[in-house]
């Protein structure tokens, strides 16, 4: 059994309550918080930035933040979301001149880094740069919005980074973003992800004010999970 992790994404948290809401899905047996930074120019949406990330840590969040950029450029904003608390920095291969410089950029600031592809985009990006990446993020749907539809060519693909990944005998996590849910977070485990991000999934399970909302929708994902044969 693969060390499985979800990642809860906060795009679908109610943002007036963020802090509440992400203390809220740890405890509901999360284990990281996925964090989208979107910029209105490399995706058609705009979000939060690092001082949302600070203030996620004063308000005492002390699990992995998995800094998710979907902005371009990407080397001007990596170091001030190191300096706000950030654990994992991805970014799409597509936002940087110079993919080997800007993972480089990550690590030297003191976060783990990462390469995100969208679902046309191939994993060639990987070739030369195995050695520098903790995490490799699959999208499973057009980055910008929440709420999309799962593509199912991302399970090949993910077969394929699997594959790549046992290969090198690295501890680098394969990750997997967009319409994951509980009826086919297994599906999607088999075919090689370790780490499952899930926003609407998750938030909108239900709307009453208890503390222990995402409980079920979240028990749910793991006895999924428990199930994967791998
Ligand atoms: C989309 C983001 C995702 C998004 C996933 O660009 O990268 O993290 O929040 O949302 P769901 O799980 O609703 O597809
Ligand atoms: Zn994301």
């Amino acid at each position: 059994m693969r060390d499985f992790q979800i990642a809860p994404s906060i795009l679908s948290a109610d943002f007036a309550r963020l802090g509440e809401e992400v203390t809220n899905v740890l405890a509901s047996g999360t284990d990281i918080v996925h964090f989208d930074v979107m910029d209105n120019h490399y995706v058609p949406n705009l979000t939060i930035g690092p001082l949302v990330c600070e203030a996620l840590r004063k308000h005492g969040v002390k699990a992995t933040i998995d800094v998710h950029l979907m902005v371009k450029p990407v080397d001007r904003i990596i170091p001030d979301f190191a300096k706000a608390g950030a654990t994992y920095i991805t970014f799409h291969p597509e936002a940087s001149d110079h993919i080997d410089r800007s993972l480089a950029l990550v690590r030297d600031s003191g976060c783990k880094a990462g390469l995100v592809f969208n679902p046309a985009t191939p994993l060639d990006y990987l070739k030369y740069v195995m050695d520098k990446v903790d995490m490799i993020l699959l999208m499973s749907v057009n980055p910008g919005f929440g709420g999309q539809s799962f593509i199912r060519s991302s399970l090949d693909k993910l077969r394929e980074a699997r594959k790549l990944i046992d290969a090198s005998g690295r501890p680098i996590r394969l990750e997997i973003d967009g319409g994951v849910k509980v009826d086919n977070i297994r599906e999607i485990a088999e075919a090689g992800a370790d780490t499952f991000v899930a926003g609407s999934a998750i938030f909108s399970a239900a709307k009453a004010s208890d503390a222990n909302r995402y409980n079920s929708v979240v028990a749910a994902m793991r006895a999924e999970l428990a199930k994967a044969k791998i």
